[in-house]
């Protein structure tokens, strides 16, 4: 059954009529759940017509404004977020635990886009530091950068999109959004939000579809700003066709996270059961390489298998279900082909390793050889490894050993093993006693080497999304 049907926004306008349609399939089920119209390329021309028409009129309201209509956003969110989490969870194949968590994040996502939009304030520069200054004094003011391409990824559709555009709009920008072409219906129910909310209509243009649409959007001059959240390989070509515009860039990582042998291996492994498989594995701070220290490695290994095997997985609509499906099948299969490939080299398989459609059980493999595909490249799937390592040296070396460095965890009760570990890892945040993944939505987040460029989290997003402009005063 057709619950919903995403459709371009240009202009103001709903766009549909000669559209080519794509069914969007439930990825437990199979069934369709919806329809996405597809944009043309002359739609693109026109959401990028009209972004640029938006921009001055976006940049005037005033910032009082822009706050309350994302305040009113979150308060709607607030009033549906079962319809919001059910449709997430549908659509994706998370489960409903992981999209009401989902959910209750966007929420607070808006709600700090909101105070952020009231706090873009400047500095007062004295010119007296300099010998020609004494008479001149020079201010700063963040003004809006204009149009802001968002282009947003399928793993945490809802969240990672309310990141582009409370910032943004804070900002004073208008929006040219690109959804993930595997849920365009969370897109579209959250911009249907956003105009009752009081959005500004023609300060958001909404296009579905491919790559050729978003290469489009990216390399057109009118276009100011490209915040993409997804993969390396899509970010790579992202800013090689942005020529000298400002690119933000939230990409992949293989998380590494280190139990050393003084931590609280109960906790360690209790937060690497939950946090390496929420929404399956498909985060980019997801648990992967869990590197454990020899004294503690069975122990370690026992209570983490245990954990687990008990995570129950089935219909993700069902509210005890832990782990859900992959996005969909070929995901499953790549993943699967993955762990089967760590086998072949030798590793043990604790549990889990088999898939049924888009659904992998969750998978801890014990020993896999440094080369194998789960170690070196970013699995994005319910399989976390265990890695032993004797000396925090060499852990510390093994998780740099990536072209990635989003975030890492480390558990230890050593004030000078997690003073090295902070210093030397080369990530763009260390969670200390927890795992790589964990995220509070008002932090700075981004990643460093291949994981990406810049920050978000609505305070650092609104500064990259906005431009310093100086104004100087001379005296005489
Ligand atoms: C991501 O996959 O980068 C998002 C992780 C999160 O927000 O928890």
């Amino acid at each position: 059954m057709i619950i919903k049907t995403a459709k371009p926004l240009v202009n103001g306008e709903w766009l549909f009529e000669n559209r080519e349609t794509i069914p969007v399939q439930n990825p437990y089920s199979g069934d369709t759940v919806g329809e996405q119209a597809i944009a043309t390329i002359e739609d693109v021309e026109q959401a990028l017509q009209s972004a640029v028409a938006a921009k001055k009129e976006t940049a005037e309201l005033p910032a009082h404004e822009r706050s309350t209509i994302l305040k009113k956003a979150a308060s709607l969110l607030e009033e549906r977020k079962e319809e919001f989490a059910k449709l997430l969870s549908i659509e994706l194949g998370k489960t409903v635990k992981n999209t009401r968590d989902e959910v209750a994040r966007s929420l607070e996502t808006l709600e700090q886009s909101a105070e952020e939009a009231k706090r873009l304030t400047g500095e007062t520069i004295p010119g007296s530091p300099s010998t020609r200054g004494e008479h001149a004094t020079a201010m700063t003011f963040r003004v809006p950068m204009g149009v802001i391409a968002a282009i947003t990824p399928f793993n945490a559709p809802l969240n990672l999109m309310v990141h582009k555009i409370g910032p943004a709009f804070a900002g004073g920008n208008t929006i040219i959004l690109k959804p993930a072409p595997q849920t365009p219906l969370i897109a579209a129910a959250f911009v249907e939000l956003l105009l009752e909310a009081g959005y500004p209509r023609n300060a958001i243009q909404v296009v579905y579809g491919g790559v050729e649409i978003g290469q489009k959007i990216v390399e057109d001059p009118r276009t100011n700003l490209v915040s993409f959240t997804g993969g390396i390989k899509g970010g790579k070509d992202i800013s090689n066709r942005s020529g000298m515009k400002k690119v933000l860039l939230e990409l992949g990582g293989n998380a590494g996270t280190i139990v050393h042998e003084d931590a609280d291996i109960e906790r360690a492994a209790t937060l690497c059961a939950k946090t390496g498989f929420s929404n399956s594995g498909q985060s980019c701070i997801s648990v992967q390489r869990i590197y454990v220290h020899t004294a503690v490695l069975e122990k370690f290994s026992e209570i983490l298998t245990a954990k687990v095997k008990s995570l129950k997985t089935g219909d993700p609509i069902d509210p005890e279900t832990d782990v859900g499906t992959l996005v969909d099948e070929p995901a499953a299969q790549r993943v699967k082909s993955w762990v089967d490939e760590a086998k072949e080299q030798g590793a043990n398989i604790l549990t889990g390793g088999n898939i049924n459609k888009a659904s992998l059980e969750p998978t801890v493999i014990y020993k896999p050889k440094k080369q194998a595909k789960v170690v070196c490249e970013e699995v994005f799937g319910p399989v976390v490894s265990i890695i032993p390592y004797d000396d925090i040296d060499q852990a510390l070396d093994e998780v740099n050993n990536s072209d990635t460095g989003l975030q890492a965890g480390i558990f230890s009760n050593s004030l000078s093993v997690i003073q090295k570990a902070t210093n030397a890892l080369d990530v763009g945040g260390v969670i200390i006693n927890g795992t790589s993944n964990f995220r509070l939505d008002h932090w700075p987040y981004g990643g460093v080497k291949n994981s990406g460029i810049g920050r978000e989290g609505p305070r650092f997003a609104i500064q990259e999304m906005t431009e310093m402009k100086m104004v100087v005063q001379l005296d005489r």
